[in-house]
């Protein structure tokens, strides 16, 4: 199968009025993945490979909250205005406006391509929402990736990170420089800092993550759809191991297809 287009994500990034261009093709049986792990362990990266490899769709909530701190504030929700504050400081969205700001995409999980959840959940409430409504909506999670790393690697990862203003590829200063200094390889605009990878909310994300969403290992530990992955490495390799665990995964429990 050719590589996938990456799609403009508009009905994630947007809301459900917008149009993804071009639309995922539909799969046979396509994958619905939850990748877990902490800030900066590399799931975006890992989503973006993955997504080359199994066409299925890369959902990040935090996209979706740094898509609305660049629109006019008088444009954005008062809940929409709060989620971007916490997200500067480094601190969880409430799971209300969370919720709301999925459940309102849900079309997207509905996607004949499938999705890669990234970011999403992160606490044992928004957990339990969206089991429940994979569960009304017969949409049968394939298994949930958790990327284990070690803290001082993943310190290093957060400061060296760029990323591209328009289509958010991913960089790393030294281990994943672009070609031209400060300009994306794939659209040639502008790289940027996230204001929340300063070392005062990299260090309050970490202890969000560490409070309330590495929980939810045991949570999907005891669903029985937990797949552990060690992410250390090269980017490449550590996308090898994942669809190596996957296959085997799918071998196993045919009933997750
Ligand atoms: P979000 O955007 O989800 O951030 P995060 O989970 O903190 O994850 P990151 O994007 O920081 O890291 P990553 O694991 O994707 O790593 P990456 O691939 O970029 O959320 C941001 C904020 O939004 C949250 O803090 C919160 O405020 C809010 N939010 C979002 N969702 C929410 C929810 N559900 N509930 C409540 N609040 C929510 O890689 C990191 C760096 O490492 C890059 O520079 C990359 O190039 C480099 N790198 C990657 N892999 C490798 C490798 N193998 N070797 C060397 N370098 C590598």
């Amino acid at each position: 199968m050719a590589t996938p287009t990456k799609n403009d994500r508009a009905a994630w990034i947007r809301g459900p009025k917008a149009h993804c261009t071009p639309t995922p093709d539909s799969l046979e049986h396509p994958w619905r993945l939850i990748l877990l792990g902490a800030p900066g362990v590399g799931k975006g990266t890992q989503a973006d490979l993955l997504h080359q490899r199994l066409h299925a769709c890369h959902l990040s909530t935090g996209d979706v909250f740094r898509a609305a701190s660049k629109e006019k504030e008088c444009d954005l929700s008062p809940a929409m205005k709060a989620a971007v504050d916490y997200m500067h400081r480094g601190d969880l969205v409430p799971d209300s406006t969370v919720w709301d700001m999925v459940r309102e995409r849900r079309g997207c999980l509905h996607c004949g391509g499938g999705f890669l959840l990234d970011g999403f959940p992160r606490t044992l409430a928004q957990a339990e929402s969206l089991k429940q409504l994979m569960e009304d909506e017969n949409l049968p999670l394939t298994a949930v990736l958790n990327y284990e790393l070690p803290v001082n690697e993943i310190v290093s990862r957060l400061s060296g990170r760029r990323t591209c203003e328009k289509c958010k590829a991913v960089y790393h200063i030294t281990e994943r420089p672009p070609k031209s200094h400060g300009l994306c390889d794939r659209c040639g605009a502008p790289l940027f800092q996230r204001e929340d990878d300063r070392p005062q909310s990299i260090k309050v994300r970490l202890e969000a993550y560490d409070r309330s969403t590495a929980p939810l290992i045991s949570f999907y530990k005891k669903l029985g759809v937990l797949l552990s992955i060690e992410a250390e490495g090269a980017p490449e390799a550590i996308c090898e191991r994942t669809l190596a665990a996957l296959t085997a995964w799918r071998a196993l429990t045919p009933s997750h297809a």
